[in-house]
């Protein structure tokens, strides 16, 4: 079991009855927590260096995923593109389909916009300077914070939902921490004691025990942890109520039909418009609503023998899709499918399916059908 020394003048404060205030539990823990994240750190790939290239990437990355699953496709990314300037001029469709099964592709565009700005504006070097990287497309406080404080030891603030949650537990506060102004109000509290020279440890300290010690699903291991003596919440009893979130909107559901439309060997797909949800990036053909096969036949200029495929979900972060699905051997391009667009529809092969067109998580389960179905 871990438990820090006893802080100093902790004890007397603690004596004369005295309540803390965020700062002097956040600064009484200061030394116990550096000490503890310098033993207990994860072995990261983007911690083997200070490389801000590497810690930009990461950390867009791990906005969207868990630490295990960002592993892979940081290495790849990095193997694709090693260096701002090859992200710069990276050819979209490699991007995407290196970006593939992340989500959130507009990150991925943010990413190629900055590397831009990088190579034009500071000569491929991340720029040491908090405002100059928050200036840059797709990095907000959170993002500037982490480069800056971890690359370049700026002491800046990296506030992000988890840290949210480890800082609300320790001060007591029930401020909604999907709020701005928690996460204005907490910034400021880890400015006041972020120190030069140990920020980017300080910050990830921070980011370390969200991830691992006062984790977001299940019980915290208070046991364990560097602010066991100040922690508000544990003291009076509050981690079931703390963080305070207040619920988001509901969701849109939208039910559309998939379909598997398969010529000879190959599959129909088609890109998808320039602006809005999973933009430029790869489809199997859709329709809206979930038909049933009566009313798909009408879609085709020749008679079908659609096979049922599983009905599937996926969760966007305002819309819902409920999908069900077909596929569908065709010998005629159908005129109703190809719509407004037929230069879009493409015939790919399956290797190419795997390998060359980015189609996004939304329709893996229609992937995988296919990789199943003709994966030799
Ligand atoms: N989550 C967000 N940033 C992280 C980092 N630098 N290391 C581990 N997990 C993180």
């Amino acid at each position: 079991m871990y438990r820090p020394s006893p802080y100093e003048g902790l004890q007397t404060l603690f004596a004369e009855g005295k309540k803390l205030s965020d700062k002097e539990r956040l600064a009484f823990a200061y030394g116990p927590l550096l000490s503890w994240y310098r033993e207990h750190k994860r072995d990261l790939p983007w911690r083997k260096n200070k490389d801000a290239y590497r810690i930009w990437i990461s950390e867009i990355m791990l906005q969207q995923t868990r630490v295990e699953a960002v592993k892979p496709y940081f290495f790849r990314f990095m193997e694709h593109f090693p260096t701002v300037e090859a992200l710069a001029s990276a050819p979209d469709d490699e991007l995407m389909k290196c970006w593939e099964g992340l989500g959130y592709y507009s990150r991925a565009r943010n990413l190629k916009k900055a590397a831009g700005v990088i190579v034009e504006q500071y000569g491929g070097s991340l720029p040491n300077s908090h405002e100059k990287l928050l200036d840059l497309p797709g990095i907000g406080s959170y993002t500037a914070g982490a480069i800056a404080s971890i690359a370049y030891e700026i002491p800046a603030p990296a506030v992000d939902g988890n840290v949210l949650r480890v800082l609300s537990r320790v001060c007591g506060s029930r401020d909604d921490i999907l709020k701005q102004s928690t996460k204005k109000k907490m910034e400021g509290l880890v400015s006041e004691v972020i120190q030069e020279g140990e920020a980017g440890d300080f910050n990830q300290a921070l980011i370390e025990i969200g991830a691992i010690v006062c984790v977001p699903n299940g019980a915290p291991l208070c046991d364990s942890c560097p602010f066991y003596t100040v922690c508000a919440a544990r003291e009076e009893d509050l981690i079931g109520e703390i963080p305070v979130k207040t619920p988001k909107k509901k969701r849109k559901i939208e039910e559309k039909t998939v379909l598997i439309l398969q010529y000879g060997e190959r599959i129909a797909i088609r890109k998808r418009g320039e602006e809005g949800l999973l933009a430029s990036l790869y489809e199997f053909i859709s329709v809206p609503g979930k038909l049933g096969s009566e009313e798909l036949s009408e879609l085709f200029d020749e008679p079908i023998t659609p096979e049922k495929l599983p009905e599937a979900k996926h969760i966007f972060s305002h819309v819902e899709w409920h999908m069900n699905g077909y596929r569908i051997p065709i010998t005629k391009i159908p005129s109703r499918l190809s719509g407004d667009r037929p230069e879009d529809f493409i015939l790919a092969e399956f290797e190419e399916l795997k390998d060359r067109y980015p189609i996004p998580n939304a329709f893996a389960a229609y992937k995988e059908f296919l990789i199943k179905r003709f994966e030799k």
